[in-house]
Formats: structure tokens, sequence, C-alpha cells
């Protein structure tokens, strides 16, 4: 029997970094590739397992590989968090997780090669790379990534484009790895890039358009060249009103809330700035290359998708 799926209110408590987005698209990518794949999923950089938990919940009975180099914390040469096999395994005993559906892996991530994993647990359908933030050891977990993953694999990776961990982003772009297996970014959540093949592209945003619970978090679509990326993430500006950043920090803080006063406020938005005498733009549902107005604008409808709790 399969375990039951954390809510995001019950992860949020543990120690770790996962925002609410990147849960939810975290759930809708490998709820969706269970129809069709069984393939285990990696993580490196576990922690306190705030990420690896659920996606222990979300994939059913699929195997899980964690490498940390928990207590070895010497090791942590950029003091990206520091984390702790013993919490790791009491939360796994919380949550329900079986341990026996999780293999971990004490050691630096660079001195795990293809075969260990692929040997133990077979290719890999999602790769999660959160371990070291310096240069170096980026470039080996992608490495790393690209050598054991299916053809239809997601590789997520943490922190590309924050400004505190610029080599994160320096190694992506940089190293060939993904590009030269053929991976592009098709999706940018709260804190996490997610990459996959071309061919996979069109499914994965699909099923992330068809989340009306993501929808109301969907920023911009961004069009580079032929390719197409959905951006769930936004940046305050010290141009915004207050109501905005009132608007950005409850979607991040209580999603569930913003969720239900969402199509309120885009009763009441437009209405507000007719009475200021400011111009009401119409939709314009694709937004190509330009940043909308709020995500007030967008929500509608209910569907089966998880409302954030
Ligand atoms: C940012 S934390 C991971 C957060 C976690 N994914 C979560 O969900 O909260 C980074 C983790 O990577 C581990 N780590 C740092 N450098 C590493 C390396 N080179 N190899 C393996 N693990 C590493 C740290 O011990 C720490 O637990």
């Amino acid at each position: 029997m399969s375990m039951p799926i954390p809510t995001y209110r019950q992860i949020r408590r543990l120690p770790g970094w996962l925002a609410w987005t990147d849960y939810e698209l975290l759930r809708t990518l490998v709820s969706h590739q269970n129809l069709t794949s069984d393939a285990p999923i990696v993580e490196i950089g576990v922690h306190f397992g705030k990420s690896l938990i659920p996606l222990a919940g979300f994939s059913a009975q699929r195997c899980l590989y964690a490498i940390d180099i928990f207590g070895d914390q010497h090791q942590n040469i950029d003091r990206s968090g520091y984390g702790e096999l013993e919490g790791f395994l009491a939360n796994l005993d919380r949550f329900g997780v079986p341990r026996n559906r999780v293999f971990v892996d004490q050691r630096l991530s660079s001195e795990g090669q293809p075969g260990d994993i692929i040997g133990r647990v077979g290719r890999v359908g999602l790769f999660h790379i959160d371990g070291g933030h310096h240069y170096d050891a980026v470039v080996s977990d992608l490495d790393l990534a690209v050598a054991t993953c299916t053809d239809d694999a997601v590789i997520v990776i943490d922190d590309v484009f924050r400004p505190e961990w610029p080599e994160v982003s320096e190694a992506v772009f940089r190293h060939p790895a993904l590009r030269e297996h053929g991976f592009q970014a098709f999706a940018i959540g709260y804190n996490k890039t997610y990459f996959c093949k071309q061919a996979f592209v069109a499914g994965y945003q699909s099923v992330l358009r068809d989340n009306d619970a993501l929808a109301g978090h969907l920023s911009k679509t961004h069009r580079i060249q032929d390719r197409t990326l959905l951006v769930y993430q936004k940046y305050p500006l010290p141009e915004w009103p207050v109501w905005r950043f009132a608007n950005w920090a409850l979607a991040l803080w209580q999603p569930g809330l913003y969720d239900r006063i969402a199509p309120l406020s885009g009763w009441l938005k437009p209405r507000l700035k007719r009475l200021a005498g400011k111009p009401v733009p119409g939709p314009d549902p694709e937004q190509h290359g330009a940043i909308d107005a709020s995500p007030l604008d967008v929500r509608a409808g209910d569907s089966s998708a998880a409302r954030p709790t």
C-alpha cells in the first residue's frame, strides 16, 4: 500500500527549503510520470527530507536514491545547508516512507558513479540536484544526472537564477552536459528550474497548464526563439504599490488563502483601477515576453488539482 501524500502544510514545518509552487510542480510532474513509468527518483542534497518526503508521497512505489554527506560537514565547502542522517530517517518514519524504498548514499555526490545509481535502482525518472552549490559540485551533479536519466526524465535544479548562488547558474548555463544531452528548461518554479528533453516538453507543460491551482501562480509564458518556458516566479520590485507586495507575500506564505480570494481580487482590481482613473487593459492569455500585471488576474474554475493547504 502507498504511503499517504503529505500536504504542503505538513511539509512546510520541516527544516529545509521548499516553496508551495515547487511542491505543486513536483506533484504534478511526478503524478504524470506515474501513469507510464516507475523509474526511480534521485535527490542530491537531502538535508532533513523536505523535498524527498513529498517526492516519496507523489511517486507511489517508485524507488528513491538519496545522496548527502549528512554528518560529514567538513566536506560541505560552500555551506549550502547542513544535512543530518538521524533527522532525515526520523522524518521518513514520521511520514510513513518505508525505509526499504530509500537507498541512502552518504558521501560527496562527486564520488558517485552512474553505475552506482543504475546498478542499485535503475535509470532515473526524476533527478533533483540540491547538494553542493559551487561550480565543480554542480558540474559533477549535472554529469551524473544526464548519465543516469531515462529519455523522458525531468531534471530539477535548485537555486538556478538565485543571486546568492551565482555558481549554480554559471554551471547550468556554461557546462555543456544538459545541452549536449538535449535537455532544455521548460518551467521555472519558485526556486527550482525544470528540464527535460525536447520531445517531452509539450507533454509536461500541458499537465502543468491543466493544473488550476498552479494557474494563479503562473506569472509569465516566455518565448525563447522557438521554445516556450512557463515561469511560476516573480521578484518584487521597488516600483510595486503596497497592495502588490501584500498580494505576492500572500501567494508565497498562504497559498491556500490566496487561491480562495484570487477570484474576488480579479473582480475587484479592474474596478479599483477604473475608480483611480487608470487604463484597464484587456486580457492577454499568452503574455509572450512581457511581465503580466498581477497574479490576481489569473483565476478561474474548479479542478481536480490539489488546492494549497
Ligand atoms: C540546500 S540543502 C538541501 C535541501 C533539501 N533538498 C530540502 O529539501 O530542504 C543542501 C544539502 O546538500 C548537502 N551537501 C552539500 N554539499 C554536498 C556534496 N558535495 N555532496 C553531497 N551532499 C552535499 C548538505 O549536507 C545539505 O544537506
